[in-house]
């Protein structure tokens, strides 16, 4: 276990808010884990963190920040149909799928470059171009914050929904996810039918293969969205909001050309960035913070933003969403401070 005070969190979000923790400890197995949580290692406020890119710090962290290091892979049951794989919390998500893209397994190509960990994987239910984490996992293991007590818990266990799960709700900070178990198919199942991939490949002239799919995304996801290396950003700042059938067909009667993902019964999912885009906030700077120009779901730090300006460009944003179309849109990023 390696621990730091006053420790620089520079690198260790993607937004590249300049902050420091007061404590930051990175542990490298789940005993090591378990030992320190057991013996009262958590005095102080405490925050867990992955990758660091759905995160936006308003000011310096005055508690202890915990970093897991566990890494490795393995596999855990094979048939000839699909494997399962057990992966570190602290093993890089786009390593895993490059892991099963070149050992021809599917299910994970999809995910291909979203940036964080496997922990938040499981923690955020991670989506895009139709797939989601959830649909993978077979099981998350986790370490009681309070106990180092160690749990597992199965897929419906997790209680996933679109970008959430019991470890954002009631088990918020209470539990420490230290592998994931993925279950990979074998055999071919491509979904190529959210939004322009299928477009993509054809227009590369490349077959349908776990290979040229990731590598379409990745060049899909590079074009619309800014490198975190050059440009501070966290994805999507956003999560799509969900309305009822009837809110959105007034809203369409309006609006004829405003997308939707109908999620059965009676909601429907409609994509924040359109509605953002549409208030005309496309590329528009409010000081050091702005709304990127080729994706209005990121917000980007132009360069020396802080989290406060970051979050007032998306206060405004939100203000203005909520007064054209009737729509409160929610941070998908977790503000801290
Ligand atoms: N749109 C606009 N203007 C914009 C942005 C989007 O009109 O500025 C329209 C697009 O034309 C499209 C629709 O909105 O019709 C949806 O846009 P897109 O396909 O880019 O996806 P999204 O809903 O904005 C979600 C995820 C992304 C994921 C993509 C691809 C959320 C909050 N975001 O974005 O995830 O990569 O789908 O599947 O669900 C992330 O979570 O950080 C993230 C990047």
């Amino acid at each position: 276990m390696i621990e730091y005070t006053d420790y620089s969190l520079l690198s260790r979000n993607t937004f590249r808010m300049d902050v420091k923790a007061a404590r930051f400890v990175e542990y490298e197995s789940e005993d090591e884990l378990a030992g320190f949580l057991s013996s009262g290692g958590l005095r102080e406020p405490y925050l867990h963190i992955g990758g660091g890119s759905n995160l936006l710090f308003l000011a310096d962290y005055p508690g202890l920040i915990l970093h897991s290091g566990i890494r490795g892979m393995e596999i855990v049951s094979e048939t000839d149909e699909r494997v399962e794989v057990r992966a570190g919390a602290g093993v890089v998500w786009d390593d895993f799928v490059a892991y099963a893209v070149a050992r021809g397994w599917y299910g994970a190509e999809n995910l291909s470059l979203i940036p964080g960990e496997v922990g938040a994987s499981a923690v955020q239910n991670i989506g895009a171009y139709g797939a989601e984490a959830k649909d993978l996992i077979v099981s998350v293991e986790a370490v009681e914050a309070m106990t180092g007590k160690k749990r597992r818990f199965s897929n419906a266990e997790c209680r996933y929904a679109y970008r959430e799960s019991v470890f954002k709700k009631e088990l918020k900070g209470k539990c420490f996810v230290t592998y994931v178990t993925y279950r990979l198919g074998k055999l071919p199942v491509f979904r190529l039918d959210y939004g322009n991939v299928r477009a993509e490949l054809e227009k590369e002239g490349l077959e349908p293969t776990l290979a040229n799919v990731r590598r379409v995304i990745i060049s899909i996801r590079k074009n619309k969205l800014p490198d975190p290396e050059v440009t501070g950003n966290a994805g999507s700042f956003f999560m799509n909001p969900v309305i009822s059938r009837s809110r959105f067909e007034a809203l369409r009667a309006e609006y004829p050309d405003m997308p939707s993902y109908p999620l059965g019964g009676d909601r429907v999912k409609v994509p924040a960035g359109w509605l953002i885009d549409r208030c005309g906030w496309k590329g528009k700077a409010l000081g050091p913070a702005a709304v990127h120009d080729r994706q209005a779901l990121v917000l980007v730090n132009r360069g020396g933003a802080t989290g406060r300006d970051v979050l007032r460009l998306a206060d405004e944003v939100v203000r203005s969403v909520h007064d054209r179309f009737g729509i409160t849109i929610s941070p998908e990023v977790n503000v801290i401070g």
